[in-house]
């Protein structure tokens, strides 16, 4: 290579003027960003408008080239936008393909734009701009799943199956029970992608490489064009810090937890052995050797992703564990975890949708399930207690009754006052007449029980706060 070209490598870095020779492209290779962050470009793009604006009215620089470089920028996104922009591997990593871009568009001016800002506190802002829209992206996926449920849960008030614990059948629920139960844990994982806007209230830029500028930036005309409440107020925490990322990640991770206990359930449910639930064809697949075969593999793929949403927070948490302050090249290792965790939330999310919105309930088998008398026992237990009977006691008598059914293949409903009273002398006339289904779901009457009128207010509570969140959404979108 001749030093005329070791001087002018093939494509110019935006940081060549210490080095004199080329990077060696596996380097450029390996060190590239712009496969992924290109992901970015419209977040740094703003970024740059916000900037070149406020150097222009602090006077940092000339008005009439803050006016080229914007120009220059915009027709940069709209060709973005439109697919024709061409990435660059040698130039790294998004910022400088827009930076270079741009100087190829307006020439000398575009030198300009990079003025008392770094790639550090840029990609910073970069990152705060899209995890607050991922976060929104997510509450919005998070919102229609909810309305499936509790649609679906207001369709089966009146439909009942076993609850389970330790997958043993436990006490008789209505499905709108069981349903609300994973809406409201959609509603705190919502709550969670909400509580990331108040981390994500000050701007990064003018942060810097680490320690701020000499020049005279105006940091809250930048944060207010973006947005923000105000600027960040340490540069070297804004340049290091990824923790705002990783509680995207974590909020994610839990979601797709909740999305995973849900799609396992409906596996076992569609199962012949359950057969609680058919999905729909347009949710289901076969089998390509065994015809009678319908297969829950959008289910099963959700349950398959949650590994990999967990695994993307961990990634980042090991990334950023062990780094001195503070910007270290590392912490580009943030971005692929993030972009992939909010697009498989997505997907999950709207595939789930479907899933539920499209199922299949087989009410009778569910019934059927729950007619199992051995769910009443709890109930026979709390009749001792009202008697006055101490409740351990209660326990070990019913447990006895149990015993003896099991061991007499009888029901425990075909028991007589009398039979039930050699158990215990305090079971009081009627005892015998109170197990039933209806009785056990009705006079769990207490506030988030399963009697329905408790069922019907909570989802009227359901409904109403769904109403607000995408008031909240609607309001934060226009
Ligand atoms: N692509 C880099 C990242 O994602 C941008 C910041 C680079 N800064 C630097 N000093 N090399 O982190």
């Amino acid at each position: 290579m001749s030093t005329e070209e070791r001087r002018n490598p093939p494509a110019a870095k935006l940081w060549g003027g210490r080095f004199s020779e080329a990077t060696d492209p596996t380097v450029e290779r390996f060190s590239a960003s712009i496969a992924f962050d290109q992901a970015l470009a419209r977040y740094d793009l703003r970024g740059s408008v916000a900037h070149a604006r406020m150097l222009g009215d602090t006077g940092i620089i000339p008005s009439g080239d803050v006016d080229t470089i914007v120009a220059g920028l915009e027709e940069i996104g709209r060709d973005i936008e439109a697919g024709t922009f061409d990435f660059d591997p040698a130039l790294e990593d998004i910022h400088m393909n827009v930076e270079a871009r741009l100087t190829q568009r307006i020439g000398a001016v575009a030198g300009r734009l990079h003025t008392g800002r770094s790639r550090n506190d840029q990609v910073a802002t970069d990152l705060a701009l899209y995890l607050r829209d991922a976060a929104r992206a997510a509450r919005r996926g998070i919102a229609t799943l909810r309305g499936v449920l509790i649609e679906r849960a207001q369709e089966h008030v009146g439909t009942v199956l076993p609850g389970y614990t330790h997958l043993q059948r436990a006490q008789p629920v209505r499905l709108a029970h069981h349903w609300h139960a994973y809406e409201q844990m959609l509603t705190r994982d919502a709550g969670r992608f909400t509580d990331l806007d108040a981390r994500l209230s000050l701007c990064p830029l003018g942060a810097g490489a680490i320690a701020g500028s000499t020049l005279p930036l105006d940091r809250d005309q930048t944060a207010a064009a973006l947005g923000f409440d105000g600027p960040t107020t340490n540069s070297m925490d804004t340049v290091a810090s990824r923790d705002a990322a990783l509680e995207f990640l974590s909020a994610a991770a839990i979601c797709m937890i909740h999305l995973s206990r849900m799609a396992e359930e409906l596996v076992m449910w569609s199962s012949s052995e359950f057969g609680f639930v058919e999905l729909a064809d347009a949710y289901s697949t076969g089998s390509s050797l065994m015809p009678q075969k319908k297969n829950p593999d959008v289910p099963e793929i959700v349950r398959g992703k949650s590994g990999r949403v967990v695994g993307n927070l961990v990634s980042l948490l090991m990334s950023v564990k062990g780094l001195p302050l503070t910007y270290n090249r590392d912490l580009q290792e943030d971005k692929e975890p993030i972009f992939d965790s909010a697009r498989t939330l997505g997907d999950c999310l709207e595939v789930m949708a479907g899933s539920l919105a499209t199922l299949r309930v087989n009410v009778e088998r569910m019934g059927e399930a729950a007619q199992d008398p051995m769910l009443l026992a709890t109930d026979l237990a709390e009749a001792l207690v009202r008697e006055g009977v101490p409740f351990r006691e209660a326990h070990e008598a019913v447990g006895r009754i149990v015993a003896h059914c099991v061991e007499k293949d009888i029901d425990l409903r075909s028991l007589s006052h009398a039979d039930l009273q050699a158990f215990s002398p305090a079971f009081p006339a009627g005892a015998d007449q109170l197990l039933s289904l209806e009785r056990a779901l009705e006079e769990r009457s207490l506030p988030g029980g399963t009697a329905r009128a408790r069922v019907e207010e909570a989802l009227a509570v359901a409904t109403d706060t769904l109403a607000s969140e995408r008031a909240a959404l609607a309001a934060e979108n226009s």
